[in-house]
């Protein structure tokens, strides 16, 4: 089976998931939180290395405070819950995302679950928290620049090199990105990452997204011809 070693995925449509059942759209939220748990678990099981989720992005501070402020405790909730589990399997928690915007306390916790899990070597679970690809690009451009003021770097780097000052230098390329409840666009995700990933669209919102899903994504990736730019077969 074709592997892919480095999933991403859009967490969309909680909000809405949430309204069709009459529930405020935070009860998505915390649904879709404790959906992270399973499609990590049955990521890993299906050979996935890296799996990185889109949980807040540089623009969802346009959302009311009310919602804000529930998704800024969310992680707190999430790593009490299953931050030992995530240790017993050997999952190391890695964050990308303009940590210095959020909440002292989500700093903190955030930053506690890398510090935890940082010797382990299983399933690499990257969250994108307050991460923007626009950001991360021009934040890696400043700090080349000053790397080379300082005398640390020379003028000319090549696309490794730049891919060096991301937030994912230490990941390999995306594979395959998926985004969830039916909306087919980007929204600043992986901007550089995905450059020759496989996307897939799926109607189902975050809060459906079962395992059953993930396995027949998994199953879609593996019939695309990735050619990279190449030719196949002559
Ligand atoms: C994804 O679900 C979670 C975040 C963006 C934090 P949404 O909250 O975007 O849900 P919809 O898309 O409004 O339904
Ligand atoms: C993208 O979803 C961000 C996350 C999943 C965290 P949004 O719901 O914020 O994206 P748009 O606004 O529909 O593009
Ligand atoms: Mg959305």
């Amino acid at each position: 089976m074709k592997q892919c070693k480095h999933l991403a995925i859009i967490m969309d449509g909680n909000g809405r998931w949430a309204k069709a059942q009459g529930k405020k759209r935070t009860a998505g939220h915390l649904v879709g939180a404790d959906n992270v748990r399973t499609i990590a678990i049955a990521a890993n099981e299906m050979g996935i290395e890296y799996l990185t989720i889109y949980a807040f992005s540089t623009e969802n501070w346009k959302r009311s405070q009310d919602e804000v402020e529930y998704l800024m405790k969310l992680p707190s909730y999430f790593f009490k819950k299953y931050m030992q589990e995530f240790i017993d399997r050997g999952f190391r928690i890695r964050m990308i995302g303009d940590l210095d915007e959020l909440p002292k306390n989500t700093k903190k916790v955030l930053l506690e679950a890398e510090e935890l899990s940082k010797d382990n070597t299983g399933l690499s679970l990257n969250i994108a928290m307050n991460y923007g690809s626009q950001r991360e690009i021009v934040q890696a451009v400043n700090h080349y620049a000053s790397d080379v003021l300082e005398g640390k770097a020379t003028l000319g780097i090549d696309e490794d090199g730049f891919a060096s000052y991301l937030y994912t230098k230490d990941f390999p390329p995306v594979d395959l990105m998926i985004r969830t409840s039916g909306e087919q666009r980007i929204s600043n995700y992986l901007l550089w990452q995905i450059a020759y990933a496989e996307l897939i669209f799926v109607q189902e919102s975050w809060p459906e997204f079962t395992e059953d899903v993930l396995k027949r994504c998994l199953e879609e990736y593996t019939k695309r011809d990735r050619r990279f730019g190449g030719v196949k077969d002559e």
